[in-house]
């Protein structure tokens, strides 16, 4: 068993995935993707980027570890009537399915940086990507104060602490675990540069019901419903979390809700 993937199997993410189509669109138009390149998305869930980076006229192939999540997004592109995209099962810790200088450009949004072992990540990303590609990473950044940073800091406290050795995901949005991943994997610092930029949740729906949707179908926030409940803290954990989605509704309407979520952006020049 590997817990990475039966995370990620665990619920249904592209439930979330639905809030975050629009960012993901303006996320690939700003990568400026050209017609017939080669585009690999690592850890591309149901498509939010790999879908619109398709629609640019880019080859893509979506690789992720959770079997449902690959289904969904073959499913989203054959809907589409898309031809120049698909998804295969993979773990982005060993891509030895693909060969190395594969592809222009390596994206992986919110995706890689949940995978262990980060400077294989980091090796892997690199390895695949041609010399003078560009690999792009978004990263959620330890103790940011905005929306999925502090989902993961208020779930962390009702479960129990990772097995010793684990190596927070979180990581991935610290500049210098960057550099120092990168370079292990041949990179040198002045290649590979940061942008912090913004991911918006948009849900058709109160706050509170995108809090739901979390609680039923987001692996890490289900995890932490359940260390929770068996602590008879699970009512605390929904309250905290509603406080949270409340006070950073954006949307002026009060049936919906829209929160922006800071990232940290990486570009790294192969
Ligand atoms: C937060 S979701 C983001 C999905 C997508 N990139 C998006 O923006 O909607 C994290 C994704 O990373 C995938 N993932 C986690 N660990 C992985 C690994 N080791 N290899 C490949 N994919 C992985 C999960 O299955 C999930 O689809």
């Amino acid at each position: 068993m590997n817990p990475n993937k039966t995370l990620w199997e665990k619920g249904d993410f592209t439930r979330i995935a639905a809030s975050m189509r629009e960012s993901g669109e303006a996320l690939v138009k700003s990568i400026e993707i050209r017609k017939g390149q080669k585009v690999l998305d690592l850890g591309s869930g149901d498509g939010t980027t790999a879908l619109p980076a398709a629609k640019l006229g880019a080859d893509v192939l979506g690789v992720d570890i959770a079997r449902n999540l690959v289904a969904a997004g073959n499913q989203r592109a054959e809907k589409e009537g898309l031809a120049n995209i698909r998804f295969q099962e993979g773990d982005a810790t060993n891509l030895e399915e693909l060969e190395d200088d594969s592809f222009d450009v390596s994206v992986s949004i919110f995706g890689a940086m949940f995978a262990p072992k980060p400077f294989d990540v980091a090796k892997e990303m690199t390895r695949v990507t041609r010399p003078g590609g560009r690999v792009i990473m978004g990263n959620w950044i330890p103790n940011d104060p905005t929306l999925v940073a502090q989902i993961l800091k208020i779930s962390s406290a009702y479960t129990p602490p990772p097995p010793e050795g684990f190596v927070s995901p979180m990581t991935w949005g610290i500049e210098g675990n960057v550099i120092e991943r990168f370079s292990g994997a041949g990179v040198p610092a002045e290649k590979i540069s940061f942008a912090r930029d913004t991911f918006t949740f948009n849900y058709p729906g109160r706050p509170a019901a995108l809090v739901d949707e979390f609680r039923k179908y987001y692996g890490p926030t289900m995890n932490a419903f359940e260390a929770a409940e068996k602590n008879g803290r699970a009512a605390e954990l929904q309250e905290e979390l509603e406080d949270l989605f409340n006070s950073q509704n954006k949307s002026p309407r009060k049936d919906a809700t829209s929160i922006p979520a800071t990232f940290l952006r990486v570009t790294v020049a192969v």
